[in-house]
């Protein structure tokens, strides 16, 4: 392992986790003095009856629901935010639910950004953000067990003009509270549940084999594994299994909470690019390019990549005990790829309508995109592109 010269960790909100946690939301929404609510949501968490149930919770402490804005798209944009915030503002709320997946949390995030700052979203992009002045609470629902947004300093937002997806990012970003309720997944369709559990796997992995890895991130990430890999397949399987949807929970949060430190790599940058340019839903793009991205990585013997991998497959519970590490990590990159055929994921870009011709466009994006600046190596464009390729 490698020696730790320096390095930094910084927890983000309160975690709370149970079952029906989201009957008391509204005495934690006292605790952090917010008394004007402005819940953010999707039509499709409107139409599973979550947000009702959220609205119900409300009642356990003193603040008012002021208004809601359920216009959220699958891959958050710009003027989505924008909108997001012009509603709260009108409604006069100081302080923000967001009931969803990363797309609505994300959103929240760039609206809390914007009730401190107003103006354009946009001129906040890439630099850490630095508040003005306070940022509004925010109690985040998730209603996915997989992209760690609602403990992450991050959010991912598409910029429509440009067609690519934007980061934002810093500690005040992340909300006050996780509320981590496995019944508001329990109606998650399984396809959905296996796409949304593999971008948590992708964090896990990445934020070990990042350049920026830890010893506290490693320990969340690998744990994390464990149980991805113990009830993933049973959420998928069975989705009112309560405890494997607690498990999976407590697992893209931990996932979640090791990149925000540690960051992610290559899976994420070419992910984002097929995102943003042809709407390729995140959990399956990192699905795709998991195996991809790893397999490549293992060229980076001194930034021991391979032996990371080792630490991959004995948390994925495999016996590698006798084996090198190269053939260890091999074993991991076969465990992960069998993973995403027994949970019916895609297995190739081309299934998922990006354009065989869009190949190099999406090869520009992952070169330039945050991501790929804390993978282990630097690969070369050609290498981008032939990644793609190979997993077209
Ligand atoms: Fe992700």
């Amino acid at each position: 392992m490698a020696f730790v010269e320096w390095f930094e960790f910084q927890i983000p909100g309160k975690v709370i986790c149970a079952e029906n946690a989201v009957s008391q939301i509204g005495g934690e929404l006292d605790k952090t003095g917010g008394t004007k609510a402005f819940l953010v949501t999707d039509e499709g968490v409107e139409k599973a009856g979550l947000t009702e149930k959220v609205i119900d919770g409300l009642g356990s402490g003193e603040a008012e629901l002021v208004g809601t804005f359920k216009d959220v798209p699958p891959n958050s944009e710009i003027q989505v935010v924008q909108s997001c915030y012009d509603a709260a503002k009108a409604a006069g709320a100081d302080c923000l639910i967001s009931v969803g997946g990363g797309s609505v949390i994300d959103t929240t995030k760039g609206c809390a950004l914007l009730m401190v700052e107003g103006g354009d979203l946009i001129d906040h992009q890439s630099a850490v953000y630095m508040p003005t002045g306070p940022v509004p609470p925010h109690i985040a629902v998730p209603t996915t067990a997989g992209t760690g947004s609602e403990s992450t300093f991050a959010a991912v937002i598409k910029d429509a003009e440009q067609q690519v997806k934007l980061i934002f990012q810093g500690p005040e970003l992340a909300p006050t509270i996780a509320l981590l309720d496995p019944m508001m997944t329990l109606t998650l369709p399984s396809g959905l549940t296996a796409a949304t559990g593999m971008d948590a796997l992708t964090h896990c992995i990445e934020a070990l084999h990042s350049e920026m890895h830890e010893p506290i991130c490693d320990g969340l990430a690998l744990h994390g594994i464990r149980l991805i890999s113990e009830y993933l397949p049973r959420a998928v399987r069975d989705g009112s299994d309560v405890e494997a949807r607690t498990y999976m929970m407590i697992a893209a949060n931990m996932g979640g909470v090791a990149f925000a430190n540690a960051f992610v790599g290559i899976v994420h940058a070419m992910a984002h690019s097929v995102g943003g340019r042809f709407g390729v839903p995140h959990g399956v793009a990192n699905a795709i390019l998991l195996p991809v991205g790893m397999e490549f990585n293992l060229r980076y013997v001194d930034e021991e990549v391979p032996s990371r991998y080792r630490m991959v497959a004995d948390a994925l519970g495999l016996d590698v005990d006798e084996v090198e590490d190269l053939d260890a990590a091999m074993k991991a990159i076969e465990f992960v790829r069998d993973l995403t055929v027994e949970l019916n994921i895609p297995q190739r870009l081309s299934e998922v309508e990006v354009p065989e011709d869009g190949l190099e466009a999406v090869t520009e994006d992952a070169m330039v995109d945050g991501s790929m600046f804390n993978n282990p190596g630097e690969p070369e464009y050609e290498e981008v592109l032939e990644l793609f390729k190979s997993a077209y």
